[in-house]
């Protein structure tokens, strides 16, 4: 892939790796784009020319997206609305940043085409409708993925959740690798993760002496496994050598 990349969402968590892992990325403020105001997305189309929108902004704090719907809804649907509508008619290659809450956790290992759903939460309703709406994109990619600070923020960690999540610093590569070759993909839904394990031994790898918990004291209604089959993706990068 040649050609500027335009993020969206370049001061988050993920955005912040993209910015330095990514060739000739220009990643407006939200000053500049802000993606409930589609006049500020067509502004940046046309001052860029991006080959490449990669879509990560979004609104991600899954607790808060209970009681604040309107502007959870606003910036997750609204905001990838917005961007299908502006790019209608241009070139531009989406790259559209989804999530394992698209799955309802009951049963684990989801792969790429299964159906998705029930959504445990509302952000997770959001980022499925997203989806949808991006996939009426001419030329798009949607990565579904999901991650952790680099390092392990509790005290306690769940022996009876489990994730194919992974800390960022590990994860956010893999997605730079993937916009970067996003035209040879091939498929429209790409899973990047690494193997299905319980939160607990995920937390180990970089706190040692973090505690074993369980997810009947988490307080909120977390999903048993939202992992996800990475067959897909381990094949595309085994075939890039
Ligand atoms: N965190 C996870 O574990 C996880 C897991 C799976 C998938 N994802 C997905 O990965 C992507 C990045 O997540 P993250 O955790 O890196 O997010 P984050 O740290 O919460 O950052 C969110 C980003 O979105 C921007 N944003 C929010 N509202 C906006 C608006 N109206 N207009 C423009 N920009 C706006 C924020 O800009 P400001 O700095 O201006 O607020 C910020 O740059 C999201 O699509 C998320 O759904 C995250």
């Amino acid at each position: 892939m040649s050609g500027r990349i335009l993020l969206t969402g370049g001061s988050g968590r993920l955005g912040s790796y993209l910015r330095d892992l990514l060739p000739n990325v220009v990643a407006p403020s939200r000053t500049e784009l802000d993606v409930t105001r589609p006049h500020t997305i067509v502004a940046a189309l046309d001052r860029y020319h991006p080959a490449v929108v990669v879509h990560a902004a979004a609104y991600t704090n899954v607790r808060e997206a209970e009681r604040d719907r309107a502007t959870c809804w606003a910036v997750n649907v609204g905001g990838t609305r917005n961007h299908i509508r502006a790019l209608a008619g241009r070139e531009t290659f989406l790259v559209h940043i989804s999530t394992d809450y698209v799955f309802s956790g009951a049963e684990g290992g989801y792969a790429e085409d299964d159906v998705p759903g029930p959504t445990r939460n509302y952000y997770g309703l959001t980022k499925l409708a997203a989806e949808e709406i991006a996939r009426c994109a001419e030329r798009h990619l949607i990565i579904r993925t999901s991650f952790r600070p680099s390092e392990w923020p509790y005290s306690t960690a769940f022996t009876d959740v489990y994730t194919s999540q992974d800390y960022i610093d590990v994860i956010a590569p893999e997605i730079a690798l993937a916009i970067r070759r996003c035209t040879e993909v091939g498929w429209d839904t790409l899973h990047i993760a690494t193997e299905r394990k319980s939160v607990y031994d995920l937390a180990r790898r970089r706190c040692p002496g973090v505690h074993a918990g369980s997810k009947g004291d988490a307080g909120v209604d977390l999903p048993r496994d939202v992992s996800l089959d990475i067959a897909r993706w381990r094949e595309l990068k085994s075939r890039w050598g």
